[in-house]
């Protein structure tokens, strides 16, 4: 059995995700490798490919989808990558009742209500060509807001959810279907920084740690998984979220596509996704 761990040409050889995995299968007696998703590789030599860090996708967004569309087998299900590479599908979960970020969709102007506030887009990761803005930043902001939706991009508007700064963002972990464990992430977004560029951890911003998961986290997390549109086999999940503004857990992203799972985090973790890979061979 042979196995692709798709990434990026950036990451040839993925992450410590990738190769923990790559390690763990190994010892399954099943081959498996990083490969560049797009690099043109003949992806019939492949039983399965799991997408991993495939973190360039947010530039091509429909090229990415095309490509796993037409893979022999792939994980998550293209069902799911299709939902979930887009944060529209916050709506979804809003609409099934699970507590979101609260979030304007492509609105025609920056908030005047909100003291800080973050614009986005709707296809991003790593934090790119997103910005905190201030009340006194409003040309900045505009200007902002105006550029993705000159480039036909989804902006998403939220009130800067200042309970992060002290407490984070928890990444609930689920592998198979069970909850495997939880790390936290340090805030990213520096006021007055401007729109950010690929954040890379340096500052302390966005540095992961372990962390143990609240019941309260544990619930919305699993009405968030629960309310997935047709209840799709998942391989691994990853759920971040945040203090709303009540200071109750809320989503930030749910994460079925490309999460980093922070393996490292999680005891038992690697062998467990390794085994739930197996599993589906
Ligand atoms: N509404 C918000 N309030 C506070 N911080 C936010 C908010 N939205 C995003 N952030 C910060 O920006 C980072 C990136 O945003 P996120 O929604 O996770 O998108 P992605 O990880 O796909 O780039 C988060 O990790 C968080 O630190
Ligand atoms: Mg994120």
């Amino acid at each position: 059995m042979r196995v692709a761990l798709a990434t990026c040409s950036r990451l040839p050889g993925g992450n410590a995700d990738v190769r923990a995995l790559a390690g763990a299968l190994a010892d399954l007696d099943v081959r498996a490798e990083p490969v560049i998703w797009d690099a043109g590789v003949d992806w019939s030599g492949f039983d399965l490919v799991v997408i991993r860090t495939t973190w360039d996708y947010t530039h091509r967004p429909d090229e990415f989808l095309a490509w796993a569309g037409g893979l022999p087998r792939v994980l998550n299900p293209v069902s799911v990558l299709r939902w979930n590479t887009d944060k529209r599908y916050l709506r979804d979960l809003a609409g099934a009742g699970v507590p979101v970020v609260p979030t304007r969709w492509d609105p025609d102007d920056v908030p005047s209500d909100w003291p800080e506030y973050v614009i986005k887009p709707a296809v991003s990761a790593g934090s790119r060509d997103t910005a905190r803005w201030g009340a006194a930043e409003h040309a900045a902001a505009r200007a902002h807001l105006r550029e993705l939706r000159d480039a036909g991009r989804t902006a998403m508007v939220q009130p800067y959810l200042a309970g992060i700064d002290a407490a984070g963002e928890t990444a609930l972990v689920f592998i198979d279907g069970e909850f495997s464990h939880a790390a936290r992430k340090a805030p990213i977004l520096a006021p007055g920084a401007g729109v950010q560029g690929l954040v890379t951890p340096g500052d302390g911003r966005g540095t992961v740690t372990a962390a143990t998961a609240t019941p309260a986290e544990l619930d919305v997390a699993h009405r968030a998984l629960a309310a997935v549109p047709d209840a799709p086999d998942l391989l691994y999940a990853r759920v971040d979220l945040v203090p709303g503004p009540g200071g109750d857990p809320v989503v930030l992203e749910l994460e079925l596509a490309e999460p980093n799972l922070f393996l490292e985090h999680g005891p038992g973790a690697v062998s467990a996704l390794a085994k739930a890979v197996v599993a589906r061979l």
